[in-house]
């Protein structure tokens, strides 16, 4: 006689919330039926109950991962949600390029980069507004905890339609190599940025050392699917990361969970965040 099982949805969210620390919410559960099927495909399976079965059944690090990656929201666009950027290149930027005048260096970290449209934005308008820095160190680190759009960053292609997505054309045209559909980014750009796994709430911060210390840091609609507690770590974390005149842009509707380590700054019709010193 056939069985019939249901998915222990909750089980999923534990394992993603534990990898990720993405809060999943239950009303969202169908979720996992599309998203997992490449999963499921990959471990020859064709049900959510026999992913979840095997998973209780024997641990398995390389799975849990993968399933973990598959229900991360990788949305994003070319200087998406523009204002951050006009305001680095209308005031901020001007500013902190006068104060590294000796150490002739800046550097960058988009967390949370998605398919690599931010970090490359930052490198088009790093080379777009401020040329005369040809002979500085500019650094855009960027890093997601999802492999596959790491990977998809480090390829630098894009499909027409992502271009369209808040490019200007002389950039299209200046930046990118028409390959059949796709454009892909040109080595000028593509050497400022650096890209890798990492994930901001494991046991290994992608950054460790004083020395990683950054000018400016995007962490940028991905503190959404924290819990507060997680937010409140992972905002302490950047906090060290930053140089004490650094630059925190955090999605439109982010705000920091720890207020008290933070004065926020309404300019440019947007908020940036620079760090509090222990006084
Ligand atoms: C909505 S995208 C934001 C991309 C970009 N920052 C932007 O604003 O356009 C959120 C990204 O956060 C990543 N993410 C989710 N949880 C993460 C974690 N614990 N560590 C690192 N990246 C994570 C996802 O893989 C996804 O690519």
């Amino acid at each position: 006689m056939a069985t019939t099982t249901s998915v222990d949805y909750g089980y999923l969210r534990d394992l993603v919330l534990g990898y990720s620390q993405n809060v999943l919410d239950p009303s969202r559960d169908y979720l996992f039926d599309t998203r997992l099927t490449k999963v499921l495909r990959h471990q020859g399976m064709t049900r959510l109950e026999e992913l979840v079965q095997s998973l209780r059944r024997r641990k398995d690090p390389v799975l849990e991962r993968a399933v973990a990656e598959a229900m991360t929201i990788n949305e994003t666009s070319f200087f998406r949600d523009s204002r951050p950027f006009e305001l680095l290149r209308t005031g901020l930027l001007p500013k902190l390029i006068e104060e590294r005048r000796q150490v002739r260096g800046l550097r960058f970290w988009s967390a949370a980069c998605s398919t690599g449209q931010e970090a490359y934005s930052l490198g088009m308008l790093m080379r777009e507004s401020f040329p005369m820095l040809s002979g500085w160190s500019i650094r855009i680190e960027a890093t997601d905890l999802c492999a596959e759009v790491v990977e998809r960053a480090q390829a630098g292609r894009y499909h027409r339609i992502e271009m369209n997505r808040g490019l200007p054309a002389r950039f299209v045209v200046r930046y990118f190599d028409h390959v059949g559909e796709d454009w892909v980014v040109k080595e000028e750009l593509r050497k400022m940025c650096a890209f890798r796994q990492g994930n901001l709430c494991g046991p290994r911060f992608p950054f460790q050392r004083a020395s990683d210390r950054f000018d400016v840091i995007f962490l940028r609609n991905v503190m959404l699917y924290f819990s507060q507690e997680t937010r409140r770590a992972l905002l302490a974390n950047i906090h060290r990361l930053l140089a004490p005149d650094g630059i925190l842009f955090l999605g439109s509707t982010e705000q920091p969970a720890d207020p008290s380590i933070w004065n926020s700054v309404l300019a440019g019709g947007t908020c940036h965040f620079r760090p509090r010193q222990p006084s």
